[in-house]
């Protein structure tokens, strides 16, 4: 089945990133620093990183817990503005153009917040007119993209309280992918989900990609889903990016015996399923 998603609703006139500064990476991140401070200790979550993704690239960042994703991902996201460093979207600086870039990005996070009381579908539209979709429109879109998720129709309409952990989380999904974002910032968007939910997931994050021109960052802990969905990959380890390239170049690169987990281990000195020191130390 094939949604014309983003033909349906464009980006807001002017916004399209074919006109935005003719950039030929969606994303450019140079130099991030993010410190926070707790319980009296500097905490270097990102510790410089340089980064770039091409347009119509789905890269993924492969990091153990407390390796620094969320925060970059929120650095990149005008979420959260970094002690360094400088980020363009599509050619626009995050900060000087802040409006622009937000109506071309979108990011979804594990713990988005909903109205629980309210169904998918209530706060889909809701999450629509936000963002300039007519109540009709995003109806009909959030159809599709749940059906796509694998949400059926009868559970579109009952309160999100109702639906599992996992299905919340396709909502999530559903949300960011309403607008037609030209850039995506996924922040673990299969975490916890079951395989069958991961592989629809997986897939629809693709074909998104293929059918629509979106660019995609996600962050995971899982290698196999790398390996996938990645065209490109890049390991942070203790905020730094240590490493990036294909799977098959990393594992051409640093694979002892051609597996991803190999060359995690390898790079980190760790299983990508421990946590990083500060971590295990509680330096929370
Ligand atoms: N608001 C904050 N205040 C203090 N420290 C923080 C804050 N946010 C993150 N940190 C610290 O920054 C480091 C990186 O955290 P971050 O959440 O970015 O890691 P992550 O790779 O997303 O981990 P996970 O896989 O568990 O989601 C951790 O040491 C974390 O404790
Ligand atoms: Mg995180």
């Amino acid at each position: 089945m094939t949604i014309a998603v983003r033909p349906a609703i464009g980006p807001p006139a002017g916004t399209d990133p074919g006109q935005a500064g003719h950039a030929r990476q969606a994303l450019e991140a140079r130099g991030i620093v993010k410190r926070f401070r707790a319980s009296g200790k500097d905490v270097v979550a990102v510790a410089g990183v340089t980064l770039s993704v091409e347009r119509g690239e789905i890269y993924a960042l492969l990091g153990a817990n407390g390796s620094g994703k969320s925060t970059l991902i929120r650095a990149l996201s005008t979420l959260l503005e970094p002690d360094e460093g400088t980020v363009t979207v599509f050619g626009l600086d995050i900060r000087k153009d802040e409006l622009a870039v937000k109506r071309l990005i979108n990011r979804v996070s594990v713990e988005a917040s909903f109205f629980k009381k309210l169904s998918a579908m209530e706060n889909l539209v809701y999450a629509g007119r936000l963002y300039g979709v007519p109540a009709s429109e995003a109806r009909i879109r959030s159809r599709q993209i749940l059906v796509r998720l694998g949400i059926a129709v009868t559970r579109h309409d009952e309160p999100l309280e109702k639906l599992s952990r996992g299905m919340q989380q396709k909502v999530a999904i559903a949300r960011a992918f309403l607008t037609s974002p030209a850039l995506l910032l996924l922040d673990e968007p299969t975490t916890g989900l079951d395989i069958r939910s991961k592989r629809e997931v997986q897939t629809f994050v693709r074909d998104l990609r293929d059918e629509h021109d979106a660019t995609i960052l996600l962050t995971t802990h899982d290698l196999d889903e790398a390996e996938r969905l990645a065209d490109r990959i890049g390991v942070l380890h203790e905020g730094r990016l240590v490493v990036e390239g294909t799977a098959a170049e990393l594992m051409g690169r640093h694979g002892t015996r051609g597996s991803l987990e190999d060359v995690f281990m390898s790079i980190t000195g760790r299983k990508i399923d421990e946590n990083e020191p500060s971590e295990i130390a509680g330096e929370r």
